[in-house]
């Protein structure tokens, strides 16, 4: 178990690297229309890395062979864009990007509406994002790891819903996944486990709220990890940095 630390100077920045994640994947989100496909949404983040002089923390991890995640509807995470995949009227895409600057990561993640979406669909939405703010909110010295996955737990089930077990939350720095795990759940429900966070600790909190059961499972592209009951999942994501003055929301403009 290894955690890195930050200073001061560091998590300027990191902050500097979240302010660029933040605004490409806003770049993204507001082109996600009816028509558009996950390709094109690709192309954006591709041209806005190269405008920024950034690296992409995506393109080649693990080979994975683009620079976003697109998770549409049932996919949970790990979407690969593709130019045979439009939106449609309807649907929830999640939208995951990160990027390294001055050699940090920021990773942040978004789930947004395609036009006119369902009731279900929107209030499950919302739902992952509370949660996520909900767990923000203990980002502070001295809380716990396990208070963070509480309030992600119990905060979507009280709404019906389900949390993933099988991907977690996680330190980042130099590395996009660094120590320590970060879950969004405790194994026993309750608040009170886990690492105490200290000054300086960066963390990206990231809920994967499922409309039913938490259960996931991966597609024959070995990326695309969908629901095991094909029902929607929603996935929001935050790098925060830990620090004496409470959450530095550092992916948040
Ligand atoms: N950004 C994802 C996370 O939130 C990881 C993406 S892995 C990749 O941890 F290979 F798809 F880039
Ligand atoms: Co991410
Ligand atoms: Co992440």
């Amino acid at each position: 178990m290894r955690i890195h630390l930050k200073s001061k100077s560091e998590l300027d920045q990191m902050r500097d690297a979240g302010l660029v994640a933040a605004e490409i994947l806003n770049e993204m989100c507001e082109a996600a229309k009816p028509g558009v496909s996950t390709w094109e949404l690709d192309q954006i983040a591709r041209k806005g890395i190269a405008k920024h002089k950034v690296v992409s923390a995506f393109l080649g991890y693990h080979g994975y062979p683009a620079v976003v995640c697109t998770s549409i509807n049932e996919v949970v995470v790990h979407g690969i864009p593709r130019k045979n995949e439009v939106l449609k009227d309807g649907d929830i895409i999640g939208i995951d990007f990160g990027i390294y600057k001055h050699g940090f990561c920021a990773d942040t993640a978004r789930t947004i509406l395609v036009g006119e979406v369902s009731p279900e669909k929107k209030t499950l939405v919302e739902t992952a994002r509370q949660a996520l703010e909900n767990a923000i909110e203990l980002c502070r010295p001295n809380n716990r790891i396990g208070d963070i996955g509480h309030a992600v737990q119990s905060y979507a089930e009280s709404h019906g819903y389900s949390v993933v077990r099988q991907f977690v939350g996680h330190g980042t720095g130099r590395q996009m996944h660094e120590d320590p795990q970060v879950p969004n759940f405790t194994d026993d429900g309750r608040p009170g486990s886990g690492k105490r966070m200290k000054t300086g600790l960066v963390i990206a909190v990231e809920p994967m709220v499922n409309a039913g059961t938490p259960e996931v499972e991966v597609l024959d592209d070995n990326w695309t990890a969908v629901t095991k009951d094909r029902r929607m999942s929603a996935h929001f994501e935050h790098t925060i940095a830990i620090t004496d003055d409470g959450p530095w929301v550092l992916t948040k403009p």
